[in-house]
């Protein structure tokens, strides 16, 4: 693993690997070590393809006998609207193919937003306050839309601070249809977090890869606070590290 790069600002970190694996070794390297000091952590966790290397490195430090999930407690950033959690591209279907079926947290400890309340303003609304009576992730896992999207906050003329729900972009319907038997099949909303509960993280963990985010990199750190980037709102958090390869890092 060669880091390339290290040190932005006083609060966000950036750290710059040759490969996808170096990034995501480091990314769970800093996450193990938390939650060695603290077992009982709070994570927020991503879905996406960016975090499968670090879910994959963590799950290679359980089994090797070195991480132990018993007292983790987990809340992701989102989920389809609607679309039942048993669907194979739920985000809930996710996570446990990915994290949860394979190490011993307890998945009575882990939420994702519900894709199929009826009430969906109450599930935002109790999603937020039980992140709240948590004291907010110790740790919260981004990746980052090629449009600068974090969790489904969709590029706007504002920041939205509450678990809400969303309609999905054009872009982010195109960028996620791969994922999907057809363009058709890609569910036009979203519950996400807001950015209230992302901010609320006491550290966060940012891991991009490709040339494909280059641009949302740039401008999320570089490109001042602005909801038309809206992982540019990091720029005003205290503890942000950024792990991203060579290609995610070329205009920086
Ligand atoms: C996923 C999420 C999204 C993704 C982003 C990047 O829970 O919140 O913001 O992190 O769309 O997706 P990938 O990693 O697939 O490029």
């Amino acid at each position: 693993m060669e880091k390339l790069y290290y040190g932005f600002k006083d609060n966000i970190k950036v750290e710059v690997f040759d490969s996808y694996e170096g990034l995501s070794r480091a990314a769970a390297a800093f996450i193990a070590e938390r939650m060695k000091k603290k077992p009982d952590i709070i994570l927020g966790l991503a879905t996406g393809s960016s975090p499968v290397g670090v879910y994959d490195e963590l799950t290679r430090m359980y089994e090797a006998g070195d991480l132990d999930f018993s007292a983790v407690r987990s809340f992701n950033l989102d989920e389809y609207y609607p679309l039942e959690p048993e669907n194979d591209q739920s985000y809930r279907y996710f996570m446990n193919k990915n994290l949860f079926d394979r190490v011993n947290i307890d998945k009575a400890n882990t939420r994702v937003p519900n894709g199929m309340a009826e009430d969906i303003e109450l599930e935002c609304e109790e999603y937020d306050a039980a992140i709240a009576a948590a004291g907010g992730a110790d740790i919260q896992v981004l990746g980052i839309g090629g449009n600068g999207h974090i969790g489904f906050n969709e590029p706007d003329g504002f920041f939205t601070a509450e678990t809400h729900k969303v309609a999905l972009t054009e872009n982010t319907i195109k960028a996620n249809a791969r994922f999907f038997a057809s363009e058709e099949e890609v569910p036009r909303f979203a519950v996400t977090m807001g950015m209230g509960a992302i901010m609320s993280a006491k550290s966060i963990v940012l891991v991009a890869n490709g040339g494909a985010k280059a641009q949302a990199i740039a401008s999320m750190l570089t490109g001042g606070v602005d909801p038309l980037c809206p992982a540019s709102i990091l720029q005003l958090h205290p503890d942000v590290n950024v792990f991203i390869d060579k290609a995610a890092a070329e205009l920086l």
